[in-house]
């Protein structure tokens, strides 16, 4: 059986100043109507599953249960992190949560809680694909045809990549994250590579042992934080000082990357990532000259590019693929080649303050 697990517990950086620590971009509305973590559980409606896991930080637990209770979503708890440690841990808490709570060893479908994706009926085929692969041990990524040397994603190369049907699932040759600009651009030149969804599928049991093959420190704090845990109704809290004490790695550098076991999926189903300003910008209704104006912004002789505001007036003239938004307490002006920085702006707020 498939029990979702989503991970919701992203600081959203890169999308400051409207991605904040307390508000983080998968609790807001960013792609339609609903919240993006609300959009997610939406995504499993073709599925057959168990109620999904959430996976958040402490501070988030009130409007997790609050988003899930107004699209009266079932889920099977809701994992809080005393403090986030990135993917490998919080998956292993949801891991250990589900071999432990009697359905056996199910498929944990992991998915991130900021993702955009169109064709839910090619998502469903891609998952639904995925699990003879995942019964058998395999654990499954899923993989989209890249269009840009993005440096912000994992790219994947297939074993045997000629003359293999496009849309078959294959070995892991190689799963290499977050490469540089120049290696990224030699990849998606080649044709060889996918980018890495950031979706997973494979058994708990399966990604236990991996996890303790590569980084089995991350284990043994995970393990023994769950076998202290509170469970108080919905939450189950991994003990603090134990889990304060886990190594901060994510699923991708920490397994992904070290596994013999990895496969891949295509997926062709209108998804992206909604990690950077620049690729809000690609989804976003947009004018004749490219650009996405929100709030009160006037454009004049402008090109290709994403002007927010939330209170002013923005005026723009002559710009050409650059990033404006204007929040409560800042403004930030980027270049749109260079959004992946916008977490370095973040890093040294944090270290300054
Ligand atoms: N619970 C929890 N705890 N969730 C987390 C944590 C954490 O410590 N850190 C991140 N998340 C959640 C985020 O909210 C998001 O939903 C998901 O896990 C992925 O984390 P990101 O921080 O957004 O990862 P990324 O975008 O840099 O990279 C991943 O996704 C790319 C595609 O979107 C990698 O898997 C890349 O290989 C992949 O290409
Ligand atoms: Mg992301």
């Amino acid at each position: 059986m498939i029990l979702p697990v989503i991970m919701a517990g992203g600081s959203g950086s890169r999308l400051w100043p409207l991605s904040r620590q307390l508000y983080p971009k998968q609790f807001l509305p960013l792609s339609g109507e609903q919240t993006m973590l609300q959009e997610t559980c939406a995504r499993l409606s073709g599925l057959q599953h168990l109620p999904p896991l959430i996976v958040c930080g402490e501070e988030h637990r009130f409007t997790v249960a609050e988003q899930l209770r107004a699209i009266h979503q079932d889920h099977g708890g809701i994992v809080l992190e005393p403090a986030g440690r990135n993917t490998a841990p919080a998956i292993a808490l949801a891991a250990l949560q589900a071999l432990a709570s009697g359905e056996g060893d199910p498929l944990l479908l992991v998915l991130a809680a900021d993702h955009v994706i169109r064709d839910l009926d090619a998502f469903t085929k891609a998952i639904q694909k995925a699990c003879e692969s995942a019964q058998q041990g395999e654990l499954v990524t899923f993989g989209i045809v890249p269009t840009a040397p993005e440096t912000g994603y994992g790219y994947i190369r297939r074993k045997n990549s000629n003359g293999n049907n496009r849309l078959d699932a294959s070995r892991v040759e190689q799963f290499v994250e977050k490469p540089d600009w120049e290696t990224a651009q030699k990849y998606v030149q080649s044709g060889d590579y996918f980018w890495n969804s950031g979706m997973f599928l494979f058994r708990a049991s399966r990604y236990i042992e991996e996890l303790g093959r590569h980084r089995p420190a991350i284990l043994s704090s995970c393990e023994r934080a769950m076998a202290s845990a509170a469970v108080d109704v919905d939450f189950v809290r991994p003990e603090r000082s134990i889990f304060l004490q886990c190594p901060d790695d994510s699923i991708d550098y920490a397994v992904m990357e070290n596994t013999a076991d990895a496969v891949v999926v295509p997926l062709d189903c209108g998804w992206s990532d909604l990690g950077s300003w620049s690729a809000l910008w690609e989804v976003s209704d947009k004018d004749d000259n490219g650009n996405t104006a929100n709030g009160d912004v006037m454009l004049y002789d402008s090109r290709n590019c994403y002007v927010q505001s939330d209170h002013k007036l923005i005026a723009a003239i002559g710009l050409e693929d650059l990033v404006v938004v204007e929040s409560d307490d800042a403004i930030m002006v980027a270049a749109k080649d260079r959004v992946q920085d916008v977490k370095k702006v973040v890093e040294r707020l944090k270290a300054e303050n």
